[in-house]
């Protein structure tokens, strides 16, 4: 999750290491080091804290001046010292350090055990990267990287080193973020800012498809074609506390700006060259899903306001019904679990204990495990038969933005899934959903493009203290979330309700001025949610509604309306929480409220 590299003539294990460390808010689960002397290059990694990393070196220091430094977030195998970065080839004279995902690594990794006999020694997609340097390799490692970029499909931000080339980092860039940091006689790579603002405020950005070749004296940008490129140097203004957020505010907004990557990431992995969804970790057959007759979704907190929406995917796609639970009642209630039941337990951190413990009960209970988890190697990961990661990335604010539309993205791709394994699907109209889904990053990135409207309507309102949120339908579940996200941030008093349920208690307590949030993205139930609403304005509600772009009706009923672009109704809930974040994040910004780390909550939560 965090690249350095150094090449100067400091002692380059503190710049590493402490490189590293200004990295370690992004989150990470193993740190490594490879440094280069007249000896050849030495590697030291280990899972677990950078502090690990830092002692071991204090104990047993390495001298060198060019060496290059990671911090991992498990994606292609789980946290352990063998798949924390450098990788290496087999004879150990080439390092390597790999944000980012190879997508096309199986078919390589394959290639290179069956044709070159190579020995692997991680799980990971980034030491493909490293033998196949190793293949082109005939002197020129600054070739060889070029000849290996031309296999590699994917995203990736790479530093390499060569023990016969002891002067010289190669990096790369692809879909993952790279900057090199210009000293005098020396020179720094990283894959972000703060990570060098100690030692220089001089970068370079590095583009896509651009190789960089750095020397202690001189640094080379070229692009896809081998030219040589002019960069401007780019002097960073940020402290070190903006750099960390990459400009943004805070982390949450950037957390928001990251959803477009993230939903598309957790679908395009998940998607074969015919368009068909293939899940990895579901091993989930024919015989096995019609033997099930339940399925139990349980989560907490955001998590579980994603398995609502999964309720409805699996329910309409695969025709299983489908309960969903919080996980501290689950465990409780003595649920009515057995072999034939498909439990699902939904977790960004994958520690959530109420989960866990509500995993192992119906573990007991003979269920099937299935889960859905951002952090590679968690306890609930660990615990489940099948895993389905979500590609959010680490997420570091409190409220969960990027975890939860990943979330529900891996809903409807299992949903679907289950669907054509059972065949309860016809192929067309699994096609057309699965095309729709591939919208839906660009479409998040427009909603985004109208952040201003949203601002500006959180600036007039954002001395509400108490607001509701209704809809009908999906509208409901993403109201529960739009709600929670507002009251964990701006410590508004907020509740969701059906809008159905109005006139039987919420409608008493709507006055004059009473903000109303309205979703109404639902088609078949457009008229009623229309009807519901001129209800709160008759009682001098000020509504804002949130429907679908074209249903102008809207706006003759509301007081604003939030579009999002179209969609089928069943897929909405990706797009139409996109509004709700930026509200609750502009409200609590305004109120002046500590956003990304409110008060009295916790990120993750490992007690009862
Ligand atoms: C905490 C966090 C929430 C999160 C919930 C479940 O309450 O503040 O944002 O939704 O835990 O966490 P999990 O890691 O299991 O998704």
């Amino acid at each position: 999750c965090g690249v350095v590299g150094y090449v100067g003539d400091q002692s380059v294990t503190n710049i590493l290491v402490e490189g590293l460390a200004k990295l370690e808010y992004r989150g990470y689960d193993s740190a490594g080091v490879a440094i280069l002397n007249q000896e050849g290059i030495h590697v030291r990694k280990f899972k677990g804290r950078l502090s690990i990393l830092a002692d071991y070196l204090e104990k047993e220091p390495i001298s060198g001046n060019i060496g290059i430094g990671h911090t991992r977030w498990a994606t292609h195998g789980e946290p352990s010292d063998r798949n924390a970065h450098p990788h290496t080839n087999v004879v150990g004279n080439i390092a390597l350090i790999h944000n980012g995902i190879i997508e096309n690594y199986m078919k390589i990794k394959e290639w290179l055990i069956e044709e070159k006999g190579i020995q692997f020694k991680s799980e990971t997609d980034s030491e493909v990267v490293a033998h196949l340097i190793d293949h082109f390799y005939e002197g020129d490692l600054l070739k060889a990287v070029y000849r290996a970029i031309a296999r590699m499909e994917g995203a990736y931000a790479i530093g390499v080193i060569c023990k016969d080339e002891p002067d010289k980092i190669v990096a790369v860039r692809k879909d993952s973020p790279l900057i090199v940091g210009l000293g005098e006689g020396e020179n720094f790579l990283a894959s972000d800012i703060p990570a060098l603002l100690k030692h220089t405020k001089k970068m370079y950005l590095i583009e896509n498809d651009e190789v960089v070749l750095l020397t202690k004296d001189e640094v080379k940008i070229f692009n896809e074609l081998g030219q040589q490129v002019d960069r401007e140097v780019f002097h960073v203004t940020w402290d070190a506390e903006a750099a960390e957020k990459e400009g943004y505010q805070h982390f949450m907004i950037k957390e928001i700006h990251e959803q477009p990557k993230g939903v598309h990431e957790t679908l395009m992995r998940r998607l074969d060259k015919d368009h068909n969804i293939v899940l990895d970790g579901i091993k989930l057959t024919k015989e096995d899903l019609e033997k099930i007759n339940k399925v139990y979704i349980v989560a907490c907190g955001t998590a579980y306001h994603a398995g609502l929406v999964g309720r409805y995917a699996i329910e309409k796609f695969a025709k299983i019904p489908v309960e969903v639970d919080v996980a501290s009642e689950f465990r409780y209630r003595d649920p009515f679990v057995d072999e034939n039941t498909l439990f699902i337990a939904v977790s960004q951190s994958g520690e959530t204990l109420d989960t866990l413990a509500a995993l192992r009960e119906a573990k007991r209970k003979g269920a099937r495990i299935l889960s859905v988890v951002n952090v590679v190697g968690s306890s609930v990961a660990r615990e489940s038969h099948d895993v389905f990661y979500t590609w959010a990335g680490p997420e570091i604010a409190v409220a969960s933005t990027k975890a939860y539309t990943t979330q529900l993205m891996a809903m409807y791709l299992i949903a679907l899934n289950m669907a054509s394994t059972k065949g309860t699907m016809s192929k067309e109209d699994y096609s057309k959903v699965v095309a729709e889904l591939k919208t839906l990053p660009e479409k998040i990135e427009k909603i985004l493009g109208d952040i201003d409207k949203i601002q500006h309507q959180a600036d007039a309102q954002f001395s509400n203290e108490s607001v509701f949120f209704m809809g009908r339908g999906l509208d409901v579940n993403v109201a529960h979330e739009g709600s929670l996200k507002l009251k964990e941030i701006s410590y508004i008093n907020s509740f969701a309700i059906a809008a159905g349920e109005l006139k039987h208690g919420t409608i008493a307590l709507i006055e004059d001025g009473t903000l109303v949030i309205a979703l109404a993205t639902q088609d078949h139930l457009y008229e009623k949610m229309l009807s519901n609403i001129q209800e709160v304005k008759a009682r001098g509600a000020y509504v804002l509604a949130v429907a679908k772009e074209g249903n102008k009706e809207a706006e003759k009923t509301a007081d604003v309306v939030m579009y999002i672009p179209d969609t089928t109704d069943e897929l909405t809930p990706i797009l139409s929480v996109i509004p709700l974040q930026l509200f609750a994040y502009f409200i609590a910004v305004a109120r002046g409220c500590d956003v990304d780390k409110p008060k009295n909550l916790a990120k993750s939560v490992t007690v009862e």
